[in-house]
């Protein structure tokens, strides 16, 4: 097996960032990847300098006492449909109460701005995000499950998914690196009864440990891929790697490449008893499923409302701003 411990600094001519496509994938990847990290071996310094810095996972020495003390989790707990927040809203009317205050403006790359802070500000400010649960394999069919935050589902036609890779001290993450060498996943969804085993699954195991069985999670089979899928999943997706974008213009001495990953449906698996007759909607009820948010914080769903999406030649005729918005634009024209 490759072994790819350390990828660090990549020489200056090499700083420029890199697309790899799919038709590539399968020949080269191995390939690349090897380049990458004989062509880029940090030093352990470097490494355990960057270790240092690298403060995603945060301390929570005292988490069991405040754990106890909060009240339990309702497995029963019923999902509520409310009204919309502003029933009443009227077209023209903005968001009522959000022009108070001003905003701060912040450079991500400023020399001063810890990397830290950016991840805790985009993981607290783009929220909830979907855990995209990825089961992979590497080309000697080792297997590998981890969970993913910086994904979603970016298109339904053709069905496509990206997920984001984040450097770290040491080795790329070994899920990029098994996508790379074999171009399948299944991603699989995670319900709020899955998360500790998720979780769990996101421990920085060495490559050659399976967190399957750190996480007591079950395997079924696939069709069109050879990772297998999250039995427990309420819905799994089969995929195979569409494009590769790797920001070596981004690396830091002693971190992996950050990487993104465009993934494209293969197969769609759905848990029987979990969505309508004709498979084209899943019952949240059945999903139940959980949001990161920021810091170690996750979200439910609890409570809905339902707003409809409208029609322009529908609505014109009932809204003064509409209709002058359209006396407008036919005079433009
Ligand atoms: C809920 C959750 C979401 C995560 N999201 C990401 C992510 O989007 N990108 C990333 O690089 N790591 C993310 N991580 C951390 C990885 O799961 C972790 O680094 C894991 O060890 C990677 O596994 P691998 O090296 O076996 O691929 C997340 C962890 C958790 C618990």
């Amino acid at each position: 097996m490759t072994s790819v411990k350390t990828i660090g600094r990549l020489s200056s001519n090499a700083w420029k960032s890199t697309t790899i496509f799919a038709s590539r994938l399968r020949s080269h990847s191995l390939n690349q990847l090897r380049v990458a990290s004989s062509a880029a071996v940090a030093s352990e310094s470097e490494t355990v300098a960057a270790q240092q810095n690298y403060k995603i996972i945060q301390d929570t020495d005292n988490f069991d006492e405040i754990q106890a003390a909060r009240p339990d989790f309702n497995h029963s707990a019923a999902i509520e449909v409310t009204k919309s927040p502003n029933p009443n809203w009227n077209y023209g009317d903005g968001a009522p109460n959000s022009l108070a205050q001003k905003h701060h403006e912040i450079d991500p790359y400023a020399q001063d701005r810890p990397m830290i802070n950016n991840y805790r500000l985009l993981v607290s400010g783009i929220v909830p995000r979907p855990v995209g649960f990825l089961s992979t394999v590497n080309s000697k069919g080792e297997k590998n499950l981890s969970p993913f935050s910086y994904f979603q589902v970016i298109d339904h036609d053709p069905p496509m998914f990206i997920v984001g890779f984040s450097s770290r001290p040491g080795r790329v993450k070994d899920t990029y690196r098994n996508l790379k060498e074999t171009g399948e996943c299944v991603i699989n969804t995670v319900s709020e009864n899955m998360i500790e085993a998720v979780n769990a699954t996101s421990i920085d195991a060495p490559y050659d440990v399976s967190e399957w069985d750190v996480s007591g999670l079950h395997e079924a089979p696939s069709s069109t891929v050879k990772p297998a899928r999250v039995a427990e999943s309420v819905f799994n997706i089969e995929g195979k790697v569409i494009d590769i974008k790797e920001f070596t213009d981004h690396q830091k001495p002693g971190m992996s490449l950050a990487a993104t990953v465009l993934i494209k449906a293969t197969r769609f698996w759905v848990k029987d008893g979990t969505s309508d007759a004709d498979f084209s909607h899943i019952d949240l009820e059945k999903l139940r499923p959980i949001g990161q948010l920021g810091g170690m914080s996750y979200g439910r769903i609890l409570s809905t409302f339902e707003h409809p999406r409208k029609r322009w030649s529908e609505e014109v005729s009932k809204s003064d701003t509409l209709s002058r918005l359209d006396a407008r634009k036919c005079g433009d024209s």
